[in-house]
């Protein structure tokens, strides 16, 4: 049918129609999401990306020996436990009960147990100024409608001092087809259009939803929420790692960067 609603569309959404998407999506899955990628991500490792940078490596949150992390979006939460190894009091949080029951089976299986609350990461369960660290990969950032709170939730949770490190998508690939492949070398988007990625069932309910921001946008929001921003990290596509993950892909990766990864602090004096 001509008038048929697009089951994929670039279009504004309300923070409601994009955490109850959030919320049905990552529920069912799960179960796929973990099939595809659980071996990569490992059960007690925090790999930042489909790049496959290893927080063991990259050592972006610091020294995490004795301080308090929250991972935001955690879903099997391996990142919490291998924090959880490294000597940090961490919480994982995710909105998805069905990614947390895999967070719960991965600590029976490793033994390595951390709190895990389901939480909407715009309305964190948690005092002012008591995490060191809070982090994410890939987790609530691209899929909340208001980022801008969500940096101002993090800032408050975040004692003086403390860092905010986070990995997306890098804007510049929202310019792409989502297409790991040749076609995925064209641009066809405008970088400037931030109209949320929008899939949707016949009747035009939300089924997926995923935010873009250009750089300067991500930038502005930590900045306005009082963070200063140390450092940017684009990790290179690294030599003889073939692995495919979605619209990543080695023949993408080799020319231009697939991931961003915020790094940023909340000045002492700020709580
Ligand atoms: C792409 S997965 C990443 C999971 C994990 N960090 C990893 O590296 O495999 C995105 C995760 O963010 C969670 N999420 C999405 N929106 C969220 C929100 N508003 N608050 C908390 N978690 C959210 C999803 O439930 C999902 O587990």
């Amino acid at each position: 049918m001509d008038d048929a609603l697009p089951p994929a569309t670039r279009r504004p959404v309300t923070d409601a129609e994009a955490r109850a998407a959030g919320h049905r999506w990552w529920d069912s899955d799960a179960d796929a999401y973990l099939a595809a990628h659980g071996d990569f991500l490992g059960e007690v490792d925090l790999r930042w990306c489909p790049e496959g940078l290893r927080e063991e490596q990259a050592r972006l949150l610091g020294d995490v020996a004795g301080a308090r992390v929250l991972e935001l979006g955690c879903g099997a939460a391996a990142g919490a436990r291998w924090l959880r190894t490294q000597g940090a009091a961490v919480v994982g949080l995710d909105l998805s009960a069905g990614m947390l029951r895999h967070a719960r089976a991965a600590a029976a299986r490793t033994g390595v147990q951390v709190p895990l609350v389901q939480a909407d990461a715009l309305a964190l369960p948690f005092p002012d100024d008591c995490f060191h660290v809070v982090f994410t990969a890939f987790g609530a950032v691209p899929f909340v409608a208001d980022s801008a709170a969500l940096m101002r939730e993090v800032a408050r949770v975040l004692r003086g001092g403390g860092r905010w490190v986070f990995s997306i998508t890098h804007p510049m690939r929202w310019v792409f087809l989502d297409d790991p492949g040749e076609r995925g070398l064209v641009a066809v988007h405008s970088y400037f259009d931030r109209r949320p990625y929008v899939e949707q069932d016949s009747r035009g309910a939300a089924t997926y939803v995923e935010q873009h921001r250009t750089l300067g946008d991500r930038i502005r929001e930590l900045v306005a929420a009082g963070f200063v921003v140390t450092d940017l990290v684009e990790p290179e596509w690294p030599e003889g790692h073939e692995r495919t993950w979605g619209q990543w892909s080695p023949l993408r990766g080799r020319l231009f960067p697939g991931t961003a990864i915020f790094v940023a602090v909340k000045p002492d004096g700020h709580g």
